[in-house]
């Protein structure tokens, strides 16, 4: 029999280690498992320790178990964001805990324990914590991951038809969604040559290789790579996909998988060498040194924000849409941008971007702020263009991911596997 108790309520008001320890102690010798999570559902703002996120630490509750660990003789187990081998690894090894327990490092790889106790560690996808699969779906009854294509859809992906025989696949970009339609098409027994006209896979998520909060992402791209490897895929970096060398490589089936660019509405000065994109930011924080702007209060702004904020820069968020229809975003960052005193000036237009500072309109009223940076976070424009130019360069043609409608890896994952799952079944 396993009880699942919390360590600590981590809130003021709720029981703290010392309680926890003393409810430990009447359950030892009832239950064989101590199960030992952290927080209370029913208190706000101790939901990051029961399900911690991208801001806090790996193994964060771990200390719980340890602390009840030291007083009970049955077994005791830990839990939260954990799906790091070698994190597992120690805790064990250590003795904090005899076992430990995951909800989503299961769900984004249930191979995980079979992966890593027959030395594959390394084809193991860790768990990003984004809370992809805790959101609306999971509300309707199914369960998906970000990046777990399968997952949700396990019994279907069964059934689906396999294909006839073995094509020859170009998948053009390098991407979440190029990467895995490259995995899934070889995996399913395809000649795969997978094009990236960078030096590097990875896509446009590689602009936030320093940023520690989103550092699991980085190490997802990793795996992407391991297991291209490993599935003996032609990859060929530095190579842009052009008609011409569709004509050369005369491919059967084309995937266009070549992302997005910062979308620029016609805002006066937007061109101008004081603007640049998020990606730019995030590649290179020193382009947002003195007092920044931000226009665009969506995901990418708001953690571009925390992100410059860390590192002791000044930074403004600008969001055109007004508090009841754009806050959701920033409520899921509420604690970054207290911590660092962010707060989003909403209803706020950018209606001129000039060399020193920006024109906004407010409430009717127009100001000038003066800055040294504007960035833009205004979403992004799928390359279609560049799409159109190969769709006509081979029998079988699929666009996916940002260059066809900009997403996230969840919408760029997906459809990546659905179209490799499609190719050469109809
Ligand atoms: C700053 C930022 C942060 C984000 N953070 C998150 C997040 O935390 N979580 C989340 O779910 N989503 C996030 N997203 C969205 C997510 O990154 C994208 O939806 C996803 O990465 C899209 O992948 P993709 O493969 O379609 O495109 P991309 O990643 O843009 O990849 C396209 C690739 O194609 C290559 N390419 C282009 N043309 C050619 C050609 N002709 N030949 C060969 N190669 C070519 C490009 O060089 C590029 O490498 C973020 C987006 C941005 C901009
Ligand atoms: C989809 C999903 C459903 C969950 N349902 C419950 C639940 O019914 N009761 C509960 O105590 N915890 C529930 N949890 C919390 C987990 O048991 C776990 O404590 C939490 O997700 C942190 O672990 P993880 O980082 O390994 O996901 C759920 C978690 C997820 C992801
Ligand atoms: S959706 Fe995100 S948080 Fe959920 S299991 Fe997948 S990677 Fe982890």
């Amino acid at each position: 029999m396993e009880v699942r108790i919390s360590g600590s309520e981590a809130f003021e008001g709720g029981y703290g280690i010392d309680e926890g320890i003393a409810i430990a102690k009447q359950l030892d010798g009832h239950a064989d498992i101590i199960h030992v999570s952290c927080g209370n559902l029913f208190a706000p703002g101790t939901d990051f320790h029961t399900h911690p996120g991208i801001f806090q630490d790996e193994g964060m509750n771990v200390k719980y178990a340890a602390a009840i660990k030291k007083h009970v003789r049955c077994a005791v187990a830990t839990i939260g964001g954990l799906s790091d081998p070698d994190v597992l690894e120690e805790i064990v090894a250590s003795g904090k805990a005899d076992i430990v327990e995951m909800a989503r490092g299961l769900i984004c790889d249930p191979d995980l324990p079979a992966k890593i106790s027959s030395g594959r560690e390394k084809e193991v996808r860790r768990c990003l914590r984004c809370f992809k699969c805790v959101g609306q779906d999971y509300q309707d009854g199914r369960l998906f991951c970000a990046i777990n294509p399968a997952s949700g859809k396990e019994r279907e992906a069964a059934r689906l038809p396999r294909p006839s025989g073995s094509k020859k696949v170009l998948v053009a970009g390098g991407g979440i969604a190029g990467m895995q339609a490259a995995i899934t098409a070889r995996e399913l027994g395809h000649e795969v040559i997978l094009c990236e006209k960078g030096s590097e896979l990875g896509g446009v998520l590689l602009c936030e290789r320093d940023v520690p909060f989103k550092k699991r992402i980085g190490e997802y791209i990793e795996r992407q790579k391991h297991v291209l490897t490993k599935l003996g895929t032609d990859v060929r970096l530095g190579t842009e996909v052009t008609a011409g060398l569709c004509r050369e490589l005369r491919p059967d089936v084309i995937v266009a998988a070549l992302g997005a660019e910062a979308a620029r509405p016609p805002i006066p000065g937007i061109r101008g060498e004081n603007v640049i994109t998020a990606v730019e930011a995030f590649s290179d924080a020193s382009l947002a040194d003195g007092n920044c702007v931000i226009l665009g209060a969506g995901t990418t702004g708001l953690e571009l924000a925390i992100y410059l904020a860390s590192l002791g820069k000044q930074v403004r968020i600008l969001e055109k849409r007004g508090a009841d229809e754009a806050a959701d975003a920033a409520a899921t960052y509420a604690g970054q941008l207290a911590k660092y005193g962010l707060a989003v000036e909403y209803g706020s237009e950018a209606v001129e971007i000039l060399p020193d500072s920006v024109r906004v309109r407010a409430e009717g009223r127009e100001e000038t702020l003066p800055c040294s940076r504007v960035v833009l976070a205004l979403g992004l424009k799928p390359l279609w263009d560049e799409a159109d130019a190969l769709r006509g360069c081979a029998a079988e043609f699929y666009q996916i991911g940002d260059c066809l409608r900009p997403g996230n890896l969840m919408a760029a994952t997906g459809a990546a596997w659905t179209a490799a799952r499609n190719i050469g079944c109809f």
